[in-house]
């Protein structure tokens, strides 16, 4: 493994240095460096340096240039008001992509000092359908977890389903009184799990609402639940076991691997939450009113202006969300050693989380150290623009959903297949990776905290911003590859590049720079916007420059080189936001 500086990085460090060396009396200095349409890249820095310094811009930088050392750079010239053009080297380009086609991680380095960050994702709820804001959550936490694994982020999931809570008093209570109403987990695949817990959650909702006798009896069962009655906590356990067939089934449709020691659900907490009121009593961050403990925040109002409390045990005695949130964050923190708690929770949930995380750091358990950090995420909407349901105006069903985007995208896989020499099997396979890649992507290439529309019609399209044309653009390349003969192709850094060729190699070499930026922000759609250009850059490549039909064999030979580690690239970058590459499309 050896981790490659980017060209961006290594001229961002020598002009840092020209600067020091031809201004010492300016500190160091960040020359502001980007791309441009110009040049390679553009630095615009010294325009501030000159005004701190009271000196004259175009002075300043032609001093600077003076002092440019090293051979990456072709050419650097003072333009404008003072900013720095500058034009690397071809030699540079394909002798630092070289070394990262070497590289099994494309040169991308390992964080020198990881922390620990707990992702809070995919969390649906015990006993329930999965809607598509638990969707959005799986997709969002798995890709943030795929890019902060790759930068050497030790992370740890949390589930942190809903099984655990009054619900459960009527439904275990109609259980007993209807036995035999949810067959063995063990018998049933998802599907059946799902309804069977359906009819169980409809019908006990029904004498619930019906019956003030059921009602008290539920009540009861609550309470017994909560004391850890055996017979109470076994009934337990087959709604949690039985919802469990059913989220698994999802989650492999949805392609994604969700570890049962992860699945840490409200219930883990309970025997903490006593503990979690007396400390939070104890420190005064928790105060009694109206005989229930709570937390006040002065910026936190209601309707009336009356602050709105956190509240951490009801009057009753029972504990609620919050203090499943509260406990959870001591566990993560003191036992996980998380340095950063991630939530990917919708953001109607918002303020439950700004007054979980002040409240924890006024008890000490966050810091300036220990991080949180609620991912928010918009509604999903239906190509009306309104909340997605179905034309009924029901919750549109995940399973009906992902089902849906399979037999689209197999179509469109379909059409093309004959032509590619596809099997059956093969047709099948791939319009399964494209149709849910489909809606992994349109979910992703939207920034989390924007609403978006569901539109199978556009997630499926061959044009624009979707992951089919990253998926087709993948397939593409790598039959060229095998059109070549499979051996990895070698560069040629003494040959001269086209424009394409350039901009293609710079966004190559950019990779390692943008993903460690997107990871650092929490921001997959940065990393879908990154491979959407790149996959757009190699189209204007491909069309500006013969492959194998080329000049010269030297030219063929670095173009194939090019194609591969675009392949390579591609492949990597979807894979960490969940999303399969087929190799035939
Ligand atoms: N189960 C909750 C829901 O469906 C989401 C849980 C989010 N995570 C948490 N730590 N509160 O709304």
């Amino acid at each position: 493994m050896a981790s490659v500086h980017s060209l961006a990085s290594t001229v961002q460090q020598r002009l840092a240095d020209a600067l020091s060396a031809a201004l010492p009396e300016a500190g160091s200095t960040d020359p502001l460096l980007r791309r441009s349409d110009r040049a390679d890249f553009q630095a615009n820095g010294i325009l501030a340096l000159a005004k701190k310094l009271k000196g004259n811009p175009r002075e300043l930088a032609t001093k600077v240039v003076d002092q440019v050392q090293g051979d990456a750079i072709k050419e650097i010239e003072v333009s404008g008001p003072g900013f720095l053009n500058i034009t690397l080297a071809d030699r540079a380009i394909i002798e630092t992509l070289a070394a990262r086609a070497a590289d099994d991680r494309l040169g991308v380095p390992l964080k020198e000092n990881p922390g620990v960050t707990v992702i809070d994702y995919a969390q649906p709820n015990v006993a329930k359908e999965m809607h598509v804001g638990h969707l959005r959550s799986a997709v969002i936490g798995d890709a943030l977890r795929g890019m902060l694994d790759f930068t050497g982020e030790k992370t740890i999931g949390r589930h942190h389903i809903g099984d655990w809570g009054t619900q459960f008093g009527m439904l275990i209570q109609y259980l007993i009184e209807n036995p035999g109403e949810l067959a063995p987990a063990d018998d049933v695949d998802g599907e059946q799990a799902m309804s069977n817990l359906n009819r169980v959650y409809k019908a006990s909702r029904a004498v619930f609402d019906s019956d003030e006798e059921f009602k008290e009896r539920a009540r009861k069962r609550v309470v017994a639940l909560q004391s850890g009655d055996k017979e109470t906590l076994e009934l337990w356990q087959q709604f949690v076991d039985e919802s469990k067939v059913y989220f698994y089934s999802v989650f492999e449709k949805l392609d994604m691997e969700i570890r049962d020691d992860e699945i840490v659900g409200e219930s883990a907490y309970n025997d903490l939450m006593p503990e979690t009121a007396r400390l939070l009593e104890e420190s005064g961050v928790a105060v009694r009113s109206e005989g229930a403990l709570v937390v006040f925040f002065d910026e936190i109002r209601g309707k009336d202006d009356q602050p709105v409390p956190l509240i951490v045990q009801k009057a009753d005695g029972g504990f609620g969300y919050a203090a499943s949130d509260l406990s959870a964050i001591r566990n993560r923190v003191t036992d996980l050693n998380a340095t950063s708690l991630i939530y990917v929770v919708d953001v109607r949930q918002s303020l439950h989380f700004k007054m979980v995380f002040e409240a924890a750091r006024r008890a000490g358990w966050l810091s300036d150290d220990v991080t949180a950090h609620n991912m928010g995420y918009g509604t999903v909407l239906g190509a009306d623009g309104k909340p997605f349901k179905t034309r009924e105006g029901e919750t549109v069903k995940l399973e009906d959903l992902l089902d849906e985007a399979a037999e689209r995208a197999t179509a469109v896989v379909r059409e093309k297949a004959e032509k590619v020499g596809l099997t059956e099997e093969e047709i099948v396979e791939n319009g399964r990776y494209v149709g849910i890649g489909a809606v992994k992507y349109a979910d992703l290439s939207t920034s989390a905290n924007r609403d978006y529309k569901f539109d199978l019609d556009q997630m499926v399209s061959l044009n624009g911003d979707t992951s089919v044309y990253l998926q087709y653009a993948y397939a593409r390349i790598r039959s060229i590859l095998r059109k070549a003969g499979e051996t990895r192709p070698g560069a040629h850094p003494e040959l001269e590049l086209a424009p394409a060729e350039r901009a293609l190699g710079l966004h190559l070499d950019a990779f390692g720079d943008l993903l460690y930026e997107a990871s650092a922000d929490y921001a997959p759609h940065k990393l879908a916007a990154y491979l959407y250009q790149l996959a757009s850059l190699y189209t204007t490549f491909y069309d500006q420059c013969p492959v194998l039909k080329a000049d010269s064999e030297a030219q063929v030979e670095n173009r194939l080189f090019l194609c591969d580690l675009t392949a390579r690239t591609l492949h990597q970058g979807m894979a960490l936001l969940g999303i399969r590459t087929p190799e035939r499309l």
